[in-house]
């Protein structure tokens, strides 16, 4: 691992919670060091990718339905300098392609968002067709085996059982979550809407584990063993979440 990988675009140290995917995008972005990228974070919120990507040179379109979260984008793009790099859309991913032209992105983020989408399928099917031919789909989801784990160590072993067998990997009508993946059904929606599925690496295998004292003291170790873990079976099936790479031909 290169001195790079350990620290976010604006030269900070990175946290366990996302040292896996930037180290996976900072990889993909190497691909073409010199190039301003064309890069689309499909409900990408509050900017909390979007802005450190533009952060680093590459155009960012963020769509998102929520004026809010856009809002927010706004002032972190202000305060950041890169106001004239992040076009902000106000919208939904079932109109993606009416929002952005197909074919034009070299990157899509698709970043905690299957999970509350009513079609995860469509919006792949949609994040696809914006791509590129040889631009890549990233994608992060909520990893059901996590709650599963989480719920049995809480003692509560019935939620721990119907998160293990539901479709949706939910443990009840109390859970918050609308939808967890696992990687063979993410993988699977991948592959069917035609994309090349490159990596698929566990995000927090062990930073959701560790009591909060320890996970904030820990700094560069943890993210050490996060980055370390993320694409080990088994470390990588239990992690909080899911990330993959995936590649249009
Ligand atoms: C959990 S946040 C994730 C934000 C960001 N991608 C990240 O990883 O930090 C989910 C975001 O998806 C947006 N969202 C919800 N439904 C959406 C839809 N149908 N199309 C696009 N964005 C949507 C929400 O407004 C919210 O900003």
């Amino acid at each position: 691992m290169s001195p790079d990988d350990r620290a976010a675009p604006g030269g900070e140290a990175l946290s366990a919670r996302t040292a896996v995917v930037w180290s996976v995008l900072h990889a993909e972005l190497a691909r073409r060091p010199q190039a301003q990228l064309s890069i689309v974070d499909i409900g990408g919120g509050t900017g909390g990718f979007a802005v450190p990507l533009a952060q680093l040179g590459h155009a960012v379109t963020v769509v998102d339905p929520s004026p809010d979260a856009l809002a927010t984008l706004d002032r972190r793009a202000r305060t950041s300098q890169v106001s004239d790099r992040i076009h902000a859309v106000q919208g939904d991913t079932d109109t993606l392609v009416d929002l952005v032209a197909a074919d034009s992105a070299d990157l899509v983020l698709c970043h905690s968002l299957l999970e509350v989408v009513d079609d995860p399928e469509l919006t792949l099917r949609l994040a696809a067709a914006v791509l590129r031919g040889g631009g890549a789909l990233s994608v992060l989801v909520a990893n059901r085996a996590a709650a599963v784990l989480s719920r049995a160590l809480g003692g509560h072993f019935a939620d721990a059982e119907r998160a293990l067998v539901d479709p949706d990997g939910r443990w009840g009508d109390g859970d918050g979550s609308t939808r967890r993946f696992d990687s063979a059904r993410l993988v699977t929606m991948l592959e069917t809407v035609g994309l090349a599925v490159q990596l698929v690496h566990g995000v927090r295998v062990v930073a959701d584990l560790v009591p909060g004292a320890v996970a904030d003291g820990a700094g560069e170790s943890l993210v050490g063993v996060e980055l370390a873990l993320a694409a080990v079976a088994p470390y990588r099936d239990i992690a909080t979440q899911l990330h993959v790479l995936a590649r249009k031909a």
